[in-house]
Order: C-alpha cells, then structure tokens, then sequence
C-alpha cells in the first residue's frame, strides 16, 4: 500500500510535467523557474538542517569503538576501530563514508528449521547500496560536462572509463547499468522481503522512485528518444551563468528528466536522504575514543557554584575551633 501509494506520486509528477511542457509549452516553468526554486530549497534546508544538528549539544562522549583503544603501550591499540585522536577518527569517517563499514557489518536474523534463530551477515545490502551511491556520484560528476565549458579533464577521463565496454552506439555507460540494477535491488528487498517490507513508509519507497524516475528518464534520453544536446548545454550554461535562456525544441523527454531532478533536490532536505550530510555529524562516529586522555565537558551542564570543604571550615572555624574539632589547616 505504502509503494502503491509513493507510485501516485510519482504519475502525478510525470503528468505535471507532461501537460505543463507537452501540451501547455510551459518550458521557462520547468526549465528555468522550478530548477532554480528547487535549488534554492535545496541549499537552504540543507543548511537548516545541519546547522540544527550542529547546534545540538553532545554530553557525553558516545563514540562507538569495536577495538582495543590506546592504553598501556605494550597493549596492542586497534587504531581505525577505536581511533585515539582526529587524525585516526578521520580515517575511521572515510572509511564509512566511502566504504560504508557500519553497513558491512550490518547483520540479519532468520528463523531455521525447528525455531533456530540465525544471525548473519547481509553483505548484499551493503554491495547493493554502495553501487548504487557510488554510480549516482559518478552520474552527477559526469553531468559536469552540461555546465562547465571548457569540460574539465576529471570529467572526460571518468566518462572514458565508464563507457570501458563499447557496446551499442551511442556508448553504454556502466553506471546506467549499475544503478538501475541496484535501484531495482533496493527496491526489490522492500517489495519481496516481509520483514523490511513491514517497516517500509510511502517515503521509503518515494526516494527510490524518484531516483528511478531521474535515472530511467535520462537512459530515455540518451538512448532512445535523443534530445539536443547542444541546447541542453546552452539551456544549463544559462542557469549557472544566471542568464536563462530556454532554447528551442530540446524535447519532453529532457523536461521530464529536470523536472525529477528538481523535485528530488528539493524534496531532499525534509527526507531520508538527509543522511547524507548527517553522516558527517553522527557523533558515534566523528568523535576520537580519548575518554581517558582528555576531560569532555557536557555542554549542557550548568554553571555550578561550588563551596568547597576549605570555604566551609572556614565559615565556620569559631565553632568548630570552640568544639574542639582539628581543623585541616591545621
Ligand atoms: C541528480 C541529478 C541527476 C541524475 C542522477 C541524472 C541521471 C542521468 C542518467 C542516469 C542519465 C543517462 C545517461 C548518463 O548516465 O549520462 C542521464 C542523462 C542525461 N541527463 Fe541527467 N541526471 C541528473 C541531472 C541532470 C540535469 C540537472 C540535467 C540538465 C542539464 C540533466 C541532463 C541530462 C541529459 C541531457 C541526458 C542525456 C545525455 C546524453 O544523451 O548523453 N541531468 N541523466
């Protein structure tokens, strides 16, 4: 019910689209206006939203290790697992970043035969994930070609490897491939497996639909209905160069594409796909493991008046001195 009901979603977008730019010629709508608002939304809840979270006070030191930490020097320190200072936590955060450890890691539970719980690694989630990540990047680093004039060379040489096996004209690249196939995986886990399908929300599976929908109108685009790449080019100089222009004839296939891509971004910050940028201020991750080097003063704390044994004994000398009770200053 929940995918049947991101799916509607997704059909009212296409037929917005449709008829603003196929049958109502509303091209400067959705090739000029929605984008540039879509990016607009987008940077400012993006910023919104990580400054709440940089704002949020941490009291106590929570990182999460999995390794011995740094203490006596003949105990051998697992560095990486339990990292000692920012040099190492740094290293620790890449590793998530780029390779995703956590989710390596990531662990499912089945019953066997005769009632037997079994816990075991999901490995393919993880593959499933970081292709599809790592080939979304890849996509959007290679659409730097539409904006940047003269195409910088990084961009040129990652097209190039992508498009490694030339099949079909024009080439295929192996990103289009990949995402689709672990899109399709992703998907399919939500569909297909009962447990996760229990837990899924329409914005489950919206996020994937909408990155479906870009990628699926971009594959339209380049190898079946072709557009004009030249006026595609001058339409997204334009719009960085903040001088719009909206050139003849570049096709709906093209709109329907931007217009998903200007949904998806603007519909990022509110979503799940916000754990882009959470990632980076997760603090069981970005903290070093150094509680028994360095003091962590809870943020939070208030101030707190002190009155110590020496002030007190010293309020209170006469009587205490005329009781007979030793005093520490002696
Ligand atoms: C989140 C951002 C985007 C994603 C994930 C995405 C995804 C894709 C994919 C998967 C393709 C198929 C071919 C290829 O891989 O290059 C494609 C093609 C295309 N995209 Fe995008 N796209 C995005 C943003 C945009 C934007 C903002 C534009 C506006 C200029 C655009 C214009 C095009 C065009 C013109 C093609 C056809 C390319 C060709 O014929 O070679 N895309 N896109």
């Amino acid at each position: 019910m929940n995918g049947l009901s991101a799916l509607i979603v997704v059909a009212v977008l296409l037929g917005t689209v449709w008829l603003g730019t196929g049958i109502a010629g509303q091209e400067l709508l959705f090739g000029v206006v929605i984008p540039y608002a879509a990016i607009a939304v987008f940077l400012l809840g993006l910023v919104y939203r990580i400054l709440c979270w940089a704002r949020a006070p941490v009291p106590f030191k929570i990182t999460t290790s999995c390794g011995q930490h740094q203490s006596l020097p003949w105990i051998k320190a697992n560095k990486l697992e339990s990292p000692p200072d920012a040099k190492w936590t740094v290293g620790r955060m890449a590793l998530e970043i780029l390779f995703f450890r956590s989710l390596f890691r990531n662990t499912k539970a089945e019953l066997a035969p005769g009632q037997r719980l079994i816990h075991q690694s999901d490995r393919l989630l993880w593959l499933g994930a970081l292709a599809f990540h790592w080939s979304f990047l890849i996509i959007f680093l290679r659409h730097l070609r539409f904006f940047l004039e003269p195409v910088p060379v990084f961009v040129q040489g990652l097209e190039r490897v992508d498009e490694l096996f030339q099949v079909a004209v024009p080439t295929l690249f192996l990103t289009d491939v990949v995402i689709v196939a672990a899109l399709l995986y992703l998907l399919g886990r939500r569909f297909f497996n009962p447990l996760v399908r229990y837990i899924s929300l329409a914005s489950d599976y919206l996020a994937l639909y909408l990155v479906l929908a870009v990628a699926l109108s971009g594959i339209l685009m380049r190898y079946f209905t072709r557009v004009d790449l030249l006026a595609v080019k001058q339409l997204a100089l334009g719009l960085v160069t903040l001088r719009p222009a909206v050139p003849e004839g570049i096709g709906l296939a093209f709109y329907v594409h931007v217009f998903f891509v200007s949904v998806l971004f603007a519909y990022f910050p509110f979503s799940k796909l916000m754990h882009m940028g959470g990632v980076f201020l997760s603090p069981t991750r970005n903290m070093p493991n150094d509680n028994r080097k360095r003091r962590h003063v809870n943020p939070i704390n208030p101030e707190v008046e002190v009155h110590t044994y020496a002030q007190w004994e010293e309020e209170f000398k006469d009587k205490l001195e005329g009781a007979g009770i030793p005093l520490d200053r002696g």
